[in-house]
């Protein structure tokens, strides 16, 4: 039998840390706010590095019988976890709506997104194998196994505030790691009601341990675990700049990191393309969390003899979406993350049209909603030199960019530091096949805008990072092999 919990009672404003709630150290504590309005929900531990200390402290602990318990077991803790997440979705998903501002229906979404990679990683503890290597000499037999790789640390964005973390400490805990972890500023509730379900389910004192921390304090936090030797390990979601600062520190101690990093995918339409089929998809990759999303398409290449019918289409479609607060049941785009995001955006859209982009639909902030809301925007004539161009904008805009054919397409695709998603519609089989292994990207998405999956593998290439989240790929990010040799066999 799972327990129901009440929205309130998964709201937590302390530090999670050795199995129980405590507040920072320093006793201080900073606001969270609801993206919607302004106001603030509650307000949390704002961490330090004494605090992120204890987390590690607890974890190295708990560390050696959470490595010894049996797969199975450990599963059966991941299985009771799920059931947990999946019982109180409704609850969850209001909680990330109200601190993310994402519409309701998208909050529990994500709650069944995050389920997925729990469920997924409890089946896969049981399937951690190592290999019996084939005999090179007499006497001899040599073997690899695969082993936990210790305390991993955690920091996930603000985007997704369940599903990064879930999809972070998941695998973690199926390999037999323990886990700090700190959530963004923006967004720590759900990830402290995550952790709350998961000591429910059983997760042992020390295993998990989770801290809030403000923009201010985070970062020396955040560098207590990077000098640690024990951390083991990095797992992090988030911008490049970070994931780059991340791996220059924690490069004294030599940690394993995953590093999902920021995108800049490109979304080409061919003229062999299913037009109607291509605008749904752009509507489904690009407005996911009002387009705050790592692999949402940032810039759209259209080939010229269908650019004019595209765009009609398309800012149809998108000049009728709903923006409103998360709490009514029709929106489909809510509010931004907050100030500096909205104004990223303003930023992007001006300087766009300052050279020469015109607005299809949007264009403009919608103050009459609240703080953070921009409108939904299509902007024709986009050209390289623009701002959005080379960086992720990170809100629900679209620029449309003209091709005439297929290599310029790419050479433009591909004409960025960054490598996490591409997308292409396109009915011609072989150009299907080229254009798939020509894009420099880790994920493609082929005549297809919902691409994330718990049983894909999600990682970049080039700035966007290296490891591999979800997937049977997932989990060797949380093992180190271990190769036995045994002599005098003979
Ligand atoms: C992200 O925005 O980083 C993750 C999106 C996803 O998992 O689909």
């Amino acid at each position: 039998m799972t327990q129901r919990f009440e929205l309130n009672d998964l709201i937590r404003a302390d530090n999670f840390i050795d199995g129980k709630w405590v507040a920072a150290s320093s006793g201080k504590r900073f606001d969270v706010t609801d993206p919607a309005t302004g106001k603030v929900i509650v307000q949390v531990a704002d961490s330090g590095p004494a605090d992120a200390r204890a987390a590690t402290d607890a974890a190295a602990r708990a560390l050696p019988a959470w490595r010894d318990t049996l797969a199975k077991d450990r599963a059966a803790v991941l299985h009771r976890w799920h059931a947990l997440i999946v019982e109180n979705a409704d609850a969850l998903g209001r909680l990330i709506s109200l601190e993310q501002g994402k519409p309701l229906a998208e909050g529990r979404g994500e709650v069944m997104y995050g389920a997925s990679y729990v469920a997924w990683f409890a089946d896969e503890a049981t399937r951690i194998y190592g290999d019996i290597i084939p005999q090179q000499a007499r006497g001899k037999r040599m073997s690899a196994i695969k082993e936990p790789i210790g305390i991993c640390a955690a920091i996930t964005p603000w985007n997704f505030p369940l599903a990064m973390i879930a999809r972070k400490i998941a695998p973690a805990l199926a390999a037999g790691c323990t886990v700090v972890g700190k959530p963004a500023e923006d967004t720590p509730l759900t990830a402290l009601a995550l952790v709350m379900l998961a000591h429910e389910a059983g997760v042992p004192p020390g295993a998990l341990n989770l801290i809030s921390a403000s923009r201010d304090n985070g970062v020396a936090a955040v560098a207590d675990w990077l000098e640690d030797g024990r951390v083991r390990k990095i797992t992090f979601t988030g911008s490049t700049p970070v994931g780059k600062y991340l791996a220059k520190e924690s490069a004294g101690t030599l940690k394993k990191l995953s590093l999902e990093l920021g995108g800049n995918a490109p979304f080409i339409v061919f003229d062999d393309a299913d037009i109607e089929s291509a605008v749904a998809g752009l509507m489904a990759a690009k407005f996911r969390n009002g387009g705050q999303t790592c692999v949402c398409p940032n810039r759209v290449y259209v080939q010229s003899s269908v650019y004019e019918k595209f765009a009609d289409l398309l800012s149809k479609r998108v000049g009728a979406l709903k923006v409103a607060p998360a709490t009514d049941e029709q929106a489909q785009i809510g509010p931004m993350i907050n100030a500096r995001a909205v104004e990223k955006i303003e930023r992007h859209v001006n300087d766009a049209i300052e050279r020469g982009a015109r607005a299809l639909t949007g264009g403009k902030r919608l103050t009459d909603l609240g703080p953070n809301y921009y409108a939904p925007t299509v902007l024709a004539d986009a050209t390289p030199e623009m701002q959005l161009s080379c960086e992720e904008t990170f809100g629900p805009v679209v620029p449309l960019f003209k091709f005439d054919d297929e290599a310029e397409a790419i050479r433009a695709a591909n004409d960025t530091p960054f490598g996490l998603a591409a997308y292409f519609y396109s009915q011609n089989v072989k150009r299907i096949d080229r254009v798939s292994r020509a894009l420099e990207a880790g994920i493609v998405g082929i005549n297809e805008g919902a691409i994330s999956s718990e049983a894909a593998p999600f990682g970049g290439v080039k700035e966007s990072g290296y490891g591999r989240e979800g997937s049977k790929y997932g989990l060797d990010d949380y093992l180190s092999i271990k190769y036995l040799c045994q002599g005098g066999l003979e």
